[in-house]
């Protein structure tokens, strides 16, 4: 990177990270923010028209195909999103000299491994999303771009679909709800990726040889939970905020992860290991529970339900 304040090309800003993350960028150099009506990522020219007639310094991609369960009937579609046109943003940020930022996902690994998934073990995903992002991170590589590949995990925000937001509705219609209690990770915010996603580009803006920093980073909230203890301390909070539950946290019900129907089979262990970032960045990660109590204070005072 080369300016003082670096021209970033953001797509997918309506994502739930995306909409953060027109905030937090916005404080790193002057910002274009496109979404699926201006950047088709299932359309080459128009991808390749818009990063050619903005010239960035950055590109960063929050768009994505995300629908887990449906990728397993749509594979063409979940790797033309999350595969071919990110080789298409590769390859003109290779032309332009530009970095490419591009969000990942635990999805990446299969959930066997017994402790946190560091940046070195090699993906194994389970189901058709996890391989078409799997397959994304590679053609990046391939391509030889200055990137950050930022992998993170259990996303979520006041906004958009996500299963805090899917939890306090159930608990809100329901009396009692249950809740897989044997997959394990760190539930992580689009602020917080947001934030330190700015707070990397500023750090890289600041490095005489900055590519020395291109790679992949782990990067979620600090600490675990399992989805079980993630709702029954959601629903504690909402309960003590006064949020209209009828499912209070002694009646959520715990369940097996094979007792969940799903078309896609998802990894039981979804920690990731964060320290690369942390140490080369010099970013600190808190822990899940300081930006759940920020979310319900959210969800509250704004009515998001
Ligand atoms: N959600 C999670 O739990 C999670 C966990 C780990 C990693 N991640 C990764 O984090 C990133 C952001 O995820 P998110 O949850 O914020 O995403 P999201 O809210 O599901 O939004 C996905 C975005 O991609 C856009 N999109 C889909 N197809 C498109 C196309 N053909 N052309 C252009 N845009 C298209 C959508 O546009 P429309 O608004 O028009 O539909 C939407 O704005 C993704 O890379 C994801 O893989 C997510």
């Amino acid at each position: 990177m080369t300016a003082n304040a670096p021209k970033i090309l953001l797509l997918g800003k309506d994502s739930q990270l995306g909409w953060e993350l027109q905030r937090s960028l916005s404080t790193i150099g002057p910002l274009v923010a496109c979404d699926r009506q201006t950047a088709n990522f299932e359309n080459a020219d128009e991808l390749r028209f818009q990063i050619r007639h903005h010239q960035p310094a950055v590109i960063v991609n929050s768009a994505a195909y995300t629908a887990v369960d449906k990728a397993e009937t749509e594979r063409a579609k979940a790797h033309q999103i999350n595969e071919i046109a990110v080789r298409i943003l590769a390859e003109e940020a290779s032309h332009l000299g530009a970095w490419l930022v591009h969000y990942s996902t635990d999805y990446v690994f299969d959930g066997e491994k017994a402790s946190p998934y560091s940046v070195d073990d090699q993906p194994c995903p389970l189901n058709v999303y996890g391989q078409s992002k799997a397959a994304g991170e590679r053609t990046i590589r391939d391509v030889g771009c200055n990137h950050l590949i930022i992998r993170t995990s259990w996303l979520y925000s006041a906004h958009g679909s996500n299963f805090p937001r899917t939890i306090l509705r159930r608990a809100i219609e329901r009396d009692q709800i249950e809740v897989v209690a044997d997959s394990f990770g760190a539930p992580t915010t689009a602020h917080l990726v947001a934030d330190t996603t700015a707070a990397m580009l500023d750090r890289l803006n600041g490095l005489s040889r900055p590519e020395e920093l291109s790679g992949i980073y782990h990067l979620t909230a600090s600490g675990e939970t399992s989805w079980y203890d993630f709702a029954q301390f959601l629903l504690g909070l909402a309960h003590n905020r006064g949020l209209p539950i009828q499912a209070n946290p002694k009646r959520v019900f715990p369940i097996t992860s094979a007792s969940y129907a799903a078309a896609a089979t998802r990894p039981k262990n979804s920690r990731l290991e964060t320290s690369l970032l942390r140490d080369r960045f010099r970013v600190h990660l808190p822990d899940w529970q300081v930006h759940a109590r920020r979310f319900i204070e959210e969800v509250a005072r704004s009515r998001l339900l």
